[in-house]
């Protein structure tokens, strides 16, 4: 069936499109029954002979519909009509993030860390709970409703089937924007926690605060790559006025290793506020981290010793040439 105003799925009328995803198309609709506007998700038509795909899809819409908190957009109906699998949810009118970038710029360091803050809240309900991770955090799956709330979209929904579908995957189709993923999501690694969603945070709030897309390249692949090796230039060498403390905390939410960053939502929560406070975030580093540094020291201090003693032993035998020379000369 072609999506078009006036449409109907079920109880939904279908009214305009709002966008598309890498999952499908994005629709307000009206619920006839209860009189209220919602947003329909309805599946791209390519996923339909995914058999998998679909199964999911309606899972995971049940798996969502069960949180319940004030920053989360959760899914509250699913089904299918003629072909088109849809999910509804509540209906957000005000703006994402990524389309605030685009008409008003980067934001100013406090209001970006606020609205990370109630992300971090939202997720960390989800992890502690419900043990779901979100996996495509990015400025475009976070919105502001007209009373200025933060809601989170898609929630423990889009990167499971991207997942699944690992041909689609590679081709870049479903991948959308890959420059948000961690890099353990990028090696494909199973067992995901919620560190993979703090790293998506961390670029997420780089992004907002620097403008800058994380690890963009026109090709899929190469972002992708870029995402696994490259590390990203520190927040405040890029926007000055971004404080020392702020950039620390991204840093650490976007390590490479997992074991660098946070270690749960908690700690990031208190670092946040930290920072918010004008303070230092407590950057405690992993017991390996540790060890690691000591030994890179004392190589360091080994190093050093040599070339001291190499400078040593040149100036005792340049002292020796210039006395035999003059010794020879006087003669
Ligand atoms: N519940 C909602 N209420 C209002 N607008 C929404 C809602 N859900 C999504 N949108 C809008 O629809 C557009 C498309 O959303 P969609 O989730 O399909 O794409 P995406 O977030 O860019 O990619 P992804 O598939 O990775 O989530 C977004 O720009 C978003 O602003
Ligand atoms: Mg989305």
């Amino acid at each position: 069936m072609k999506l078009q105003p006036n449409i109907k799925l079920n109880d939904f009328r279908l009214i305009q499109k709002l966008g598309s995803g890498g999952m499908g198309e994005v629709w307000l609709a009206y619920q006839e029954g209860i009189d209220r506007k919602v947003a329909m998700k309805v599946l791209h038509t390519e996923y339909l002979n995914d058999e998998e795909v679909i199964k999911r899809f309606i899972q995971e819409t049940k798996n969502t519909g069960k949180l319940q908190h004030p920053n989360i957009i959760s899914a509250f109906d699913a089904g299918v009509v003629d072909n088109s699998y849809y999910m509804a949810m509540v209906y957000v009118e005000g703006k994402d993030l990524e389309k605030q970038l685009e008409i008003d710029g980067i934001f100013n360091e406090k209001k970006a860390l606020k609205i990370i803050r109630d992300i971090a809240e939202a997720l960390k309900y989800a992890w502690d709970k419900y043990k779901i991770i979100h996996r495509d955090i990015k400025p475009g799956n976070i919105m502001i409703d007209k009373f200025k709330n933060t809601k989170l979209m898609d929630m423990g929904l889009a990167k499971s089937l991207v997942d699944s579908n690992m041909n689609l995957t590679m081709t870049g189709q479903i991948l959308g924007s890959p420059n948000y993923m961690s890099p353990e999501q990028a090696l494909s690694e199973k067992q995901l926690d919620c560190r993979t969603d703090i790293y998506g945070l961390g670029v997420t709030i780089y992004h907002l605060v620097t403008g800058i897309i994380p690890f963009d390249d026109p090709s899929v692949m190469k972002t992708v790559q870029n995402v696994i090796n490259k590390e990203l230039p520190d927040a405040s060498d890029i926007n000055p006025e971004i404080s020392k403390q702020c950039s620390l905390l991204i840093k650490k939410m976007i390590a490479k290793d997992p074991n660098d960053r946070h270690k749960n939502w908690s700690a990031v929560i208190d670092d946040i506020n930290l920072v918010i406070k004008g303070e230092k975030p407590k950057l405690i580093l992993s017991k390996n981290k540790k060890s690691k540094n000591r030994k890179e020291v004392s190589k360091e201090n080994k190093s050093n010793n040599t070339i001291f003693i190499i400078f040593i032993l040149f100036t005792v035998l340049a002292i020796c040439a210039i006395g035999l020379l003059l010794f020879f000369l006087k003669k």
